[in-house]
């Protein structure tokens, strides 16, 4: 179909993907994808596509699943409307400060440094351009395979659309369907990259602050969590590590010895991740400058002949052009100081980029400046001298665009701007990361944290949310922000616990350690010039209630280690909000403010300060209150929320595994005693995973996966354990099993033998060697 001077060509790729071209030239060319690896699908061809009345419909089995009008050029954009019905709901767009429905937003898909966000701040420091529209017959999701800059407006400019305005002469574009939202929400996933699997003590508690400056105050720091038996895995060393901010470099008066501080650390069962920008410090003799220069190796002015610079915390800066496969193996090979005296994490951070001055837009606004003072207008418009700092009510005016006017050169050696690739720059710098870890570290998994990416980082790194505020409203937004990063494929994400700008107070920080406790990344980290907020830092009873929400955060860890496996192995997000798991529940399409940790767990956490109780909705079943064992739903119940409360429950027909042992640092401790807490009225039915948690040997089949099955009926408990993969020993050595009811039991069998147990209220318990299994 063509419209003006439009070309559009469609191709199914398999069950799961449909592919739209679009591309301004009569030829149809192929864009390669810095994402998608079609490859791996095989085609089918249950998809068709028609134009009819000027739209391109898009039919799946005989069915039109979606529609697509109006699609033309125009200022340099293509532009094309997605048809969507009015009961729908559209989720999505990756990282928003915002609730979960995107119904009447206009939002961008380009990375900024977007500092102490608020609810307009958009774009993010992520960008996913994919959405879901949701109702609970045919779910369908969207991906724009683009790295630029691309609008998406959701029912504003024209009732029941998302227009979208891609800033390109050509566009790829995939329908992806599944027989579910969950289903779709894993294709989507499978389609732009697997999710890595961390090591073990990266699901457990990280401990960061800008900065810890010297080399007593992190020892200091470390020493106090295991003096008073706060759990903790991970110390992150933040700018001030470095000298002069210089990446790659040591302040030697303030750390005169890191490997003996590392190995100190690693004795105390500490693992030790440290910040790289992406800004190099353009100094004569600075050693990363240097090798850089030799290789050529920085993005340039778009006339080619100078550098491209901005000043970033080192002062002025070249920025690394990831995109040539040559600088990353570079860079990765400049990881190799750190791996060598022990780092075991790398936290890549302004990596949008994020500058706070370009050189060439303030010598362009100077000389403007000069020539001709009406130019002042220019900076009431927010002229972009700046990626970072702008005001979100300016990233607005310009619908997000922030442009960095730079280029790179290919493999081709072809120049390539910038604002072409903006998006995955700090996708190619994660693949140069783990290239680190994968030459220094052969067969360790690696850990990387980063600040920006784009669909498909899930594959290298995990995320946080960059720097929001000490507040109230900054918790409850981190619940839906978190969880459309999850459905968006970044499955591993968290937001600064405690709030990284402002002082946050003693409740707020109690509350933020409870809901923390169940982000799949769970960091707590906050800005130089505010109020120290480690466990301790308001003293008790509030460092009771802190340490009791981070103990249960390592009491879930061997469910919450499936869900990671579980991630890697079908695409599935850790946290996921309620409709994921219950479609069919309209009602559950609107709470924002409970998630599901995987299938079986409902988290309700208190986000409002002085609360004492709660509405919980809770969807479709029946379900088991984790607090004082009531059985309750479906519908909305009301949770005691005091100081120490988490509201959890446990959905019907499914069951937990959990562990009761004292456990301090996941990469030191080994759990000997593992519990399974079950409720069941029918049949129920769950994994349990293990694996060394720090090699690659999981990829060559060395893990542990058992399936559990629980059915009630008559009376009797019957337990069959399935062992599907035992090429790994789980350090278990006894298993306890809660078994909650809301039916009569009498007897238990475990794989056909009659076993002895215990009666406590509604609950059977029973206990046994894990050998038995
Ligand atoms: C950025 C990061 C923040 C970090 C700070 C200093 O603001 O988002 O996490 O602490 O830079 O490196």
């Amino acid at each position: 179909m063509s419209e003006g001077n439009v070309k559009v060509n469609v191709k199914p790729i398999s069950d799961n993907y449909f592919k739209i071209l679009i591309n301004i030239d009569k030829k149809m060319v192929q864009y390669r994808s810095f994402v998608v690896d079609e490859e791996q699908f095989k085609n089918k061809s249950n998809w068709s596509s028609k134009i009819e009345d000027n739209r391109l419909k898009i039919i799946y089995n005989d069915e039109e699943l979606t529609a697509f009008s109006d699609i033309h050029f125009k200022d340099g954009k293509i532009v094309l409307s997605n048809e969507i019905d009015k009961r729908s709901y559209i989720y999505g767009f990756g990282e928003k400060v915002l609730w979960l429905n995107r119904r009447f937003k206009r939002l961008y898909s380009w990375n900024i440094d977007q500092f102490i966000q608020v609810p307009l701040a958009d774009p993010m420091y992520k960008s996913v351009p994919f959405y879901l529209v949701v109702n609970s017959k045919k779910p369908f999701g969207i991906y724009v395979d683009h790295p630029g800059h691309v609008v998406f407006d959701v029912d504003v400019e024209e009732r029941n659309k998302v227009k979208m305005y891609i800033r390109s002469s050509h566009a790829t574009i995939y329908v992806i369907r599944g027989k579910d939202v969950k289903q779709l929400v894993s294709a989507f996933i499978r389609l732009t990259g697997k999710p890595f699997m961390p090591p073990k003590w990266a699901i457990g508690y990280h401990q960061s602050r800008y900065s810890y400056e010297t080399y007593e105050e992190v020892n200091s720091v470390a020493s106090k969590f295991r003096e008073i038996g706060i759990p903790c895995d991970a110390i992150y060393l933040d700018i001030d590590y470095m000298d002069g901010y210089k990446v790659f470099t040591w302040d030697k008066d303030r750390f005169p010895d890191p490997d003996m501080m590392i190995k100190n650390l690693h004795d105390k069962g500490f693992k030790i991740v440290t910040i790289i920008d992406v800004g190099i410090k353009v100094e004569k003799g600075y050693f990363v400058f240097e090798e850089g220069l030799k290789i050529d190796a920085f993005i340039k002015e778009p006339e080619d002949k100078e550098y491209f610079k901005g000043t970033v915390w080192p002062g002025v800066c070249v920025f690394p052009d990831f995109l040539r496969s040559k600088v990353r193996e570079w860079w990765a090979t400049l990881h190799k100081g750190l791996f060598e005296i022990g780092v075991d994490g790398i936290w890549n951070d302004m990596n949008e980029p994020a500058i706070f001055l370009m050189a060439n837009k303030v010598r362009d606004f100077a000389k403007h400046l000069c020539e001709n003072i009406e130019s002042l207008e220019k900076v009431k418009r927010g002229f972009t001298i700046t990626t970072a700092g702008l005001s979100p009510p300016i990233v607005k005016s310009l619908d997000g665009f922030v442009p960095i006017d730079a280029i790179h050169v290919d493999d081709r050696g072809e120049k390539v701007l910038h604002n072409d690739i903006h998006n995955v720059y700090p996708l190619l710098q994660a693949k140069a990361s783990v290239k680190a870890f994968r030459n220094y570290k052969p067969n360790k998994r690696w850990f990387i944290l980063s600040r920006s990416g784009f669909a498909g980082i899930q594959s290298y790194a995990a995320v946080w949310t960059g720097d929001n505020v000490s507040d109230w409203l900054h918790l409850k937004i981190s619940i839906p922000q978190l969880l459309s990063l999850s459905i968006c494929g970044l499955v591993f994400c968290g937001a600064d616990v405690g709030g990284f700008a402002d002082n946050v107070e003693p409740e707020l920080l109690v509350r933020w350690m409870q809901v923390g406790a169940f982000y799949p990344l769970f960091r707590n980290h906050s800005s130089k010039g505010t109020v120290r907020q480690e466990p301790w830092a308001f003293g008790e009873p509030y460092t009771s209630y802190i340490k009791e929400a981070i103990k249960l955060r390592y009491r879930f860890v061997p469910y919450l280690y499936r869900l990671f496996y579980q991630a890697y192995a079908y695409c599935l997000p850790i946290i996921r909000p309620l409709f994921l798991e219950f479609p069919d529940d309209e009602e559950s399409y609107s709470i924002n403010d409970e998630m599901m940790v995987g299938e079986s767990l409902l988290v309700a956490p208190i986000t409002t300060p002085g609360s004492k109780a709660r509405a919980v909705y809770l969807p479709k079943v029946r379900w088991l209150c984790l607090n004082d064992g009531s059985f309750l739903g479906p519908g909305w119940v009301m949770a005691s929320a005091g100081i120490k409360d988490i509201p959890l429950y446990l959905r019907e027909d499914s069951a937990i595994v959990t562990t009761e042992d004292e456990v301090c640092s996941l990469s030191k401790d080994v759990i000997k005693n593992i519990t399974v807490q079950a409720f069941v009225n029918k049949e129920a039915k769950m994994l349990i995973y293990d694996d060394d948690g720090e090699t690659m040997g999981f990829e060559k089949g060395e893990y542990y996966l058992a399936e559990l099955r629980i059915e009630v009926k008559d009376g009797i408990v019957n337990l069959k354990f399935d062992v599907k993969n035992e090429f790994y020993k789980p350090s278990w050595e006894k298993i306890k099993l809660k078994i909650f009811s809301e039916r009569s039991l009498d007897k238990i069998y475990l794989n056909s033998r009659e076993i002895s147990f215990r009666k406590v209220g509604s609950k059977l318990e029973t206990e046994f060697e894990a050998y038995n299994l």
